[in-house]
């Protein structure tokens, strides 16, 4: 890589290669989002107050603030799994650099809910893109809903500044609201509660509960048990690329609908070749306190 910088020639090149290599160029044609890339027709920003409805296995309306569907997004479970998809491209953990975990299963999770301060800017621009969020997923499908704090760009948007947009991911499509910047040193509180449960669909609203224009509900989706806090990364060439210092969870709370607490022991993946580690601070289910170190 830096051979072929400097075989470019090119000063301004040579500067910025001293400082930190470039990441490899994502696949043509795709978009990035928190579950790698994919393709742009399967990505879709809500409006602002819409939300998402399962109408059936293969359809999903979005709805706009008033209700009416803005769009309908249809999707052939079959074909998809006949067809080569751009997730074989870059699977979808890939990008999971560190992360603490639970699985839920007692009654269904009612909120889980964190607070982190957003970063420092990384001291590289690498075309890195770093993701930090607090996630829930479905026991058996792909599936993700999550608050999600990013730097660099995605198919949201974004650039060299922190933003925050909450996103749901089910094979059948992406969906996100629109990106807001955020500052560093501010305080996010990544919340995701059950708002329904009708049989065997459940419905959801995730936000940031203090930035405004982030919430976005999902209703009649598969039940959500597997809880995350995680950092995940694209374009990273090394230590440079991520900010320094730490982010810590904290007052990180999960409640049953049943209104209990469950005992929780987090299961944690760090990253020790690239120096990255996830500790838990304060274990269980109330106030549990959860670091990502850089
Ligand atoms: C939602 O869509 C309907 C139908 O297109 C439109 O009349 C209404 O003004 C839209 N509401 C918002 C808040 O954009």
């Amino acid at each position: 890589m830096l051979n072929t910088f400097r075989s470019l020639g090119v000063a301004a090149l040579l500067t910025i290669s001293a400082l930190a290599v470039p990441a490899p160029p994502a696949p043509a044609g795709t978009v990035l989002t928190p579950r790698g890339h994919q393709s742009p027709d399967t990505v879709h920003e809500i409006p602002v107050g819409g939300k998402i409805v399962h109408v059936d296995a293969s359809t999903v309306h979005v709805l706009n603030a008033s209700g009416a569907v803005h769009k309908v997004v249809t999707f052939d479970s079959a074909a998809e799994a006949a067809a080569p998809s751009t997730d074989g491209v870059l699977p979808e953990e890939t990008g999971w650099v560190a992360f603490a975990s639970y699985f839920n299963n007692d009654a269904p999770i009612g909120s889980f809910q964190t607070t982190w301060n957003v970063p420092n800017a990384p001291p590289a621009n690498t075309g890195q893109t770093l993701f930090l969020f607090n996630s829930i997923e479905p026991a058996s499908s792909d599936a993700i809903m999550q608050p999600v704090l990013q730097w660099g760009g995605s198919a949201a948007g974004g650039g060299q500044f922190w933003a925050v947009a909450s996103w749901y991911i089910y094979p059948g499509g992406t969906f996100f609201t629109p990106l807001v910047t955020v500052s560093t040193g501010q305080s996010l509180h990544g919340a995701i509660g059950l708002v329904g449960v009708n049989g065997n669909a459940f419905s959801y609203l995730c936000q940031f509960v203090n930035v405004g224009g982030t919430a976005l509900e999902v209703d009649g989706g598969e039940q959500l048990v597997w809880s995350t806090l995680t950092l995940e990364a694209y374009g990273v060439t090394g230590r440079s690329s991520y900010p320094s210092g730490s982010t810590v969870f904290s007052q990180t709370n999960l409640e049953l609908s049943n209104g209990q607490f469950p005992a929780i022991t987090w299961a944690t993946v760090s990253d020790p070749a690239d120096g990255i580690t996830t500790t838990v601070n304060v274990e269980g289910s109330t106030a549990a306190v959860i670091t990502i170190t850089y």
